[in-house]
């Protein structure tokens, strides 16, 4: 048997190919458009493992869909890929509405026909997964209940807006043609492998290069820590118990504001590579900046979980104490895959941002 994956050069599904060949022999093929977010080295560990099968290509190039779809015959898809940076999104929203909208439709489009094609039994055990997020939900105030499955869809941003829309379109494939689909929204991931465009690894990679750590407005913005592995087991969940039709929230049940994180970060800089006494700031913290807001930005996401607690038998492994600290010794030990990923369209993306 074969299972499908999208976008799983990226961070999240990096991350999923790894856990997933770890837990169990089933064949992975890998269809990866490989933008500046994906990054072959992180899946250099399963070299050689004939279990994971990479493609390059897009979602949304149908012919190559239908041309690997028949070659593999998976029995499951498990959609990962997107254009997935709020800040870029905010730039220009054009590639995510190419990927996130237009790419997911085709990618349903062609699942919805090779299903089709399949015998009743085989049909009647397929399953398409697609990840997205809380942030379709919109912000909450400090004192809101977190969102559950029936939250409104209120999404704020163009990269939120272009994940609902994607939402929409499954749950119309499942409700229109039957498509056996699953559809799961997590909180913010954090891990290894997670490119440094993003909050933690951002602040990070520039402690150690004892450049600024931006702090957009007041810092006081919330957001549902989730670590990565933990996210993979659920999916993994949900992709074998979950109700076909059926919406999972995911959350690392870890609210935390934004400067509290950075906050820490630097505390465990400050323990596992400390300052030179005669450097002039003495803590990683004199390194942050408050600089201008996010346009539009969301105050705080929060997840409730009772739903896949209570019907897949899922919790959060990893306590944020503990996950923080991982990540920040991978990101120690693994210098020169930063390196690699500090690329020169990297290097013009924080020019823009950050200038
Ligand atoms: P990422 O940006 O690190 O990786 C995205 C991957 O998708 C890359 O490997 C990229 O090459 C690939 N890709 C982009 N466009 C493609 C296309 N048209 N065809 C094929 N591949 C394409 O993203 P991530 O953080 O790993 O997020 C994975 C998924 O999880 C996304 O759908 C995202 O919306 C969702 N999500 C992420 C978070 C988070 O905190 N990172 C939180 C909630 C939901
Ligand atoms: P991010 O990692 O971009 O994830 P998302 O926007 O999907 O939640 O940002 C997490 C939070 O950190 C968000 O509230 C924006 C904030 N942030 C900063 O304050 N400074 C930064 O340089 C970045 C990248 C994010």
């Amino acid at each position: 048997m074969t299972i499908l994956v999208t976008g799983c050069a990226g961070f999240i599904g990096s991350n999923f190919v790894i856990d997933w060949l770890n837990n169990n022999d089933e064949k992975i093929v890998n269809l990866d458009k490989l933008t500046y977010a994906g990054n072959l080295n992180n899946l250099i560990s399963l070299d050689g493992n004939k279990s994971h099968i990479f493609v390059e290509g897009d979602i949304g190039d149908s012919d190559v869909l239908k041309k690997h779809l028949i070659k593999f015959k998976p029995r499951a898809i498990l959609n990962f890929a997107a254009e997935s940076h709020v800040d870029r999104s905010i730039h220009s929203a054009e590639s995510f509405m190419q990927t996130n909208v237009i790419g997911t439709n085709r990618l349903l489009e062609c699942t919805k026909n090779y299903w089709q094609s399949l015998p009743q039994k085989e049909q009647k055990e397929f399953r398409f997964l697609h990840i997205s997020t809380d942030e379709v939900y919109g912000s909450l105030s400090e004192d809101a209940s977190a969102f559950v499955e029936t939250s409104r869809y209120e999404p704020n941003n163009p990269y939120s807006a272009s994940k609902a829309a994607s939402d929409h379109l499954v749950r119309a494939y499942n409700h229109t043609y039957g498509l056996p689909v699953l559809t799961t929204n997590c909180s913010n991931n954090y891990g290894p492998y997670q490119f440094p465009e993003k909050l933690i690894p951002l602040a990070i990679h520039n402690a150690l290069n004892q450049k600024s750590l931006p702090i957009y407005g007041d810092g006081l913005q919330i957001r549902d820590w989730l670590y990565v592995s933990d996210h993979c087991n659920a999916i993994r969940a949900v992709l074998e118990l979950g109700i076909v039709g059926e919406v999972y929230n995911i959350g690392g049940l870890n609210e935390k504001t934004n400067i509290e994180i950075v906050h820490v970060l630097c505390d465990i800089l400050d323990e596992l590579r400390p300052l030179s006494s005669d450097n002039i700031i003495k803590s990683y913290r004199d390194l942050i900046i408050f600089v201008k807001d996010r346009p539009g930005h969301d105050r705080r996401y929060a997840i409730n979980a009772t739903k896949i607690e209570t019907e897949l038998n899922w919790r959060p492994k990893e306590t944020f104490d503990s996950g923080i600290r991982k990540t920040v010794e991978w990101y120690l030990n693994n210098a020169k895959w930063v390196d690699q990923v500090i690329s020169g369209e990297y290097r013009n993306w924080i020019k823009r941002q950050y200038s």
